[in-house]
């Protein structure tokens, strides 16, 4: 019989007091990629597995990767181990990824195909269900699970170049032929919701939402190609959860207010706004995440022990701020780095 998971100890965590803006005695801290190649412990269970996509399909492996930095740091809280590309796979455009060279979909979308898209229904993410339930089973019961999804017009940039790069198709189909992409964004805002619902049902206490290239956008085009679509999932997760929901956008300072003003409990930061700035333009509405330039954990305990309470101070005394990185964790990261930054947030008391 699994264990039923702690929910009291789950809504008292420093992470989820945190995204309720309630006073807590120190900083709740995680990191964007926590789980990730620069762990020879990730390399070794990746290398079992034969590829990136077998271990995100096989539970038990995507558990044990999941776990892994929570023991080896004691970080506050864990992300489930998966991608964001998972949904156009399970709409069926061929993702693969080719080692060095990130990801790539044999069958990108085409003025054609958009009119036989349709969002995959929930039962596609089953393995995904099951490496929740594994991990929440596993993991301390201070500690929550976050679940996550790509923002639909992230999503669309890479179902529509079919990889990463300046997303020129997308860029090009957005202003030739706004009809057409509102629909490819409307599908895969549905099939968001319905993997972020799912995500809650199977053991997650939070989700978040990437969008990790929303900064193409320019600033008057943010609430038109994305934003709404984050709030019409946002809604629709509403009707079925309370679990807070976290956005992250990146490069979109010039959007962190109508961000803020989407109903998710917290907003991301990148790192190329500093955390006051962030406090300023989104008021005290929501908890901010972020915010510490990833590079920073290639230098030196003492860069990164300044550089930390550099960012913990300039936040201020208020409840709210859930210690991050601005991006994710490079995979030339020395783990003992990633130590020296626990410590540091870990002694700062408010
Ligand atoms: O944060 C975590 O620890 C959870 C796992 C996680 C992964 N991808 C695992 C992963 C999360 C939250 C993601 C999100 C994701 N995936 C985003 C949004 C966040 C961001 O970085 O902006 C995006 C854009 C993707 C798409 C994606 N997946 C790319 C561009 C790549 C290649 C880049 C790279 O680092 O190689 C991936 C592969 C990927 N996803 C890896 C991991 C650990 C590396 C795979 C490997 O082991 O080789």
């Amino acid at each position: 019989m699994p264990t039923a998971p702690d929910l009291t100890a789950l809504h008292d965590s420093l992470l989820m007091r945190t995204l309720r803006c309630e006073p807590t005695p120190r900083r709740p801290l995680w990191l964007m990629r926590q789980a990730g190649r620069y762990l020879p412990e990730y390399l070794q269970v990746r290398a079992a597995a034969g590829d990136f996509l077998t271990l995100v399909k096989t539970p038990a492996a995507a558990s044990e990767v999941t776990l892994q930095p929570i023991e080896r740091f004691g970080l506050d809280a864990a992300i489930i181990f998966s991608d964001i590309l998972i949904v156009p796979d399970a709409m069926d455009l061929g993702l693969g990824f080719v080692t060095g060279e990130g990801p790539k979909l044999a069958k990108p979308l085409t003025a054609d195909t958009v009119k036989t898209l349709s969002a995959p229904a929930a039962d596609h993410y089953h393995y995904l269900y099951d490496a929740i339930a594994l991990t929440r089973r596993d993991l301390p019961a201070t500690v929550p699970l976050i679940g996550f999804a790509g923002a639909p017009f992230t999503l669309a940039c890479y179902m529509i170049d079919g990889s990463g790069g300046a997303f020129w198709r997308t860029r090009a189909m957005y202003r030739a032929d706004p009809a057409l992409f509102h629909q490819i964004l409307s599908i895969t805002a549905d099939a968001v919701a319905t993997l972020l619902i799912g995500q809650l049902a199977a053991g997650c206490q939070t989700v978040m939402l990437f969008d990790s290239w929303g900064g193409l956008l320019a600033d008057d085009q943010y609430e038109t190609f994305s934003l709404q679509y984050i709030r019409r999932i946002i809604r629709q997760i509403k009707e079925k959860s309370d679990a807070p929901i976290i956005v992250f956008g990146r490069q979109c300072a010039l959007s962190l207010a109508a961000i803020a003003n989407s109903d998710a409990a917290a907003v991301g930061v990148d790192w190329q706004t500093s955390i006051a700035s962030a406090r300023k333009l989104t008021d005290g509405k929501v908890a901010l995440q972020g915010n510490m330039d990833p590079a920073v954990l290639l230098t030196d305990t003492a860069t990164i022990t300044a550089e930390a309470q550099r960012i913990l101070t300039n936040y201020g005394t208020s409840p709210g701020h859930i210690f991050n990185l601005g991006h994710g964790i490079d995979k030339n990261t020395p783990p003992e780095n990633v130590a020296a930054l626990v410590a540091a947030v870990k002694e700062h008391k408010i």
